[in-house]
């Protein structure tokens, strides 16, 4: 299929969540002892990948446009006495498995998320399909699936991680989700709750050190339901995890997501407060502010349980800057309901936030419910709840004016000698500086606040401090 001996190289495109950019990098690392390099643009590429999310309709739709693109440049390469190899990832993969070949017979290989350790076994496969096709002694028919899950875990067949971006790695503690919100893909897609044992993350997390990491952000789609086993039997939580990694030295800061209200207990709370390491920021959906809502979602709390949470956590850890998902036009959503979650979002004040309209998914218990909303009354609601969540955003910017704050730089700006990082809160700064700052944590003083960033100055000397 491919130049014996020439380095082949993959583009991997990642779209959703923070677990897929994960799983991008593993992909990668699963391919690289194949003698794949990455390649910026699918152009370059012997093999493209998409990993793909199923959350809502326009984000697997946007997969089949894009899968139209590479068949093109597949075409083009045959063309030319050349080949591409396209490979389907990620949840789309998972939730539609055959019908993805079905609509795009230019698709090689399609592999859901707990399959793609095998990655070297299917490319094998589709090398050999492709083969008896040139032949010509096969028609072209599907390409080769993988979308078990697996008795093994993915997690024992991977190797040791090597993509370390300036200074920041995740590293996934927890997949899956047996919670079943009824407008939720992801216990369909990503199947039942599994936790990797605390030995194998905090080896992981030491590696990635090693690496270059000085920040682990921990992975789960339910990550405060994280229960690992430990070596002597017992089983950890989230909390004693995060404990046990503050520990690690050069680990200077923790971070972790997505939780669920439900599972933020008082040891994960009391965490907030105890681990300096651990950063003031957390992400935790509510969806809606309004019981009937909250309920219909099968979200298993109410709202004062969330504000409840909400207090707690900000006596334990006073500078707690909070993040959420919110869902507008949930079937049978009333006006009513709606104002009860503005005045939630008012009442708790958001450092940051994504809201979204409900999007009807197949197969989920939501998609069968009465009271589907009209989508002019989404957007209606889903301006209004932007708007006061971005005056909220840009607040909570504008308030760190004039602090001194240590900021982890990740990358360079769009303007020449600028770089990028992030705060403690996790707002992005730009600021002047050189490169060789890139995944250092530097002291920079804010001096602007805007709506989705801040304008900082780096505080001369205090690089030449830092770890
Ligand atoms: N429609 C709209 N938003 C959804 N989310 C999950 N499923 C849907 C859906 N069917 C949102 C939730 C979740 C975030 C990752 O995506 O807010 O927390
Ligand atoms: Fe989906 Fe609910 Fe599980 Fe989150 S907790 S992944 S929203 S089912």
């Amino acid at each position: 299929m491919r130049t014996e001996g020439k380095r082949k190289h993959v583009f991997i495109r990642t779209y959703g969540c923070q677990m897929n950019v994960y799983d991008s990098d593993r992909m990668a690392d699963v391919l690289r002892p194949l003698g794949y390099a990455l390649a910026a643009e699918p152009e370059q590429a012997d093999l493209v990948v998409l990993n793909t999310c199923h959350i809502r309709e326009h984000a697997s739709e946007k997969v089949y446009s894009e899968l139209g693109r590479m068949r093109d440049l597949k075409t083009e390469r045959r063309a030319a006495g050349g080949d591409l190899t396209i490979a389907v990832a990620g949840c789309v993969a998972q939730a539609e498995g055959e019908e993805i070949s079905r609509r795009q017979p230019a698709v090689d290989i399609v592999v859901g998320p707990q399959a793609y350790h095998r990655l070297p076994q299917l490319l094998a496969e589709a090398e050999r399909k492709a083969a008896i096709l040139k032949a010509g002694k096969r028609r072209p028919g599907a390409g080769v699936l993988d979308t078990e899950f697996p008795a093994e875990s993915k997690f024992d067949h991977l190797p040791a991680p090597l993509g370390v971006r300036a200074g920041s790695a995740f590293l996934s503690i927890q997949e899956g989700c047996d919670k079943f919100c009824t407008f939720c893909v992801v216990p369909y897609t990503r199947g039942a709750e599994y936790s990797r044992p605390a030995a194998r993350v905090l080896a992981e997390a030491r590696q990635l050190v090693e690496a270059g990491a000085v920040e682990i952000t921990l992975l789960g789609q339910n990550v405060n339901a994280y229960h690992g086993e430990a070596d002597d039997g017992s089983t950890w939580s989230l909390a004693r995890l995060i404990r046990a990694l503050a520990g690690i030295e050069g680990v200077a800061r923790i971070r972790y997501t997505t939780s669920h209200p439900r599972d933020m207990d008082d040891d994960l709370i009391a965490v907030h407060g105890e681990v300096p390491q651990l950063m003031p920021y957390l992400h935790l959906p509510v969806q809606s502010g309004a019981d009937r809502i909250l309920a219909a979602m099968n979200r298993q709390h109410g709202r004062d349980l969330f504000l409840d949470l909400v207090d707690r956590l900000r006596r334990a850890r006073p500078d707690l800057a909070l993040s959420s998902d919110f869902i507008v036009g949930f079937p049978g959503e009333s006006d009513a309901d709606f104002d009860d979650t503005m005045r939630l979002v008012e009442q708790v004040g958001f450092a940051s936030a994504f809201s979204f309209k409900y999007s009807r998914r197949p197969g989920t218990p939501g998609a069968a419910l009465d009271g589907q909303v009209p989508e002019a009354v989404k957007s209606a609601r889903l301006s209004a709840l932007q708007a006061l969540l971005g005056r909220q955003a840009r607040a909570f910017n504008e308030s760190k004016t004039g602090q001194t704050v240590p900021v982890l730089f990740a990358e360079p700006g769009r303007k020449p000698g600028q770089l990028i990082g992030k705060t403690p809160w996790l707002q992005s700064v730009y600021a002047e500086g050189k490169p060789r700052l890139i995944g250092r944590i530097v002291e920079a003083r804010i001096v602007e606040g805007h709506a989705n960033s801040l304008a900082g100055e780096i505080v001369t000397g205090s690089y030449e401090a830092a770890a």
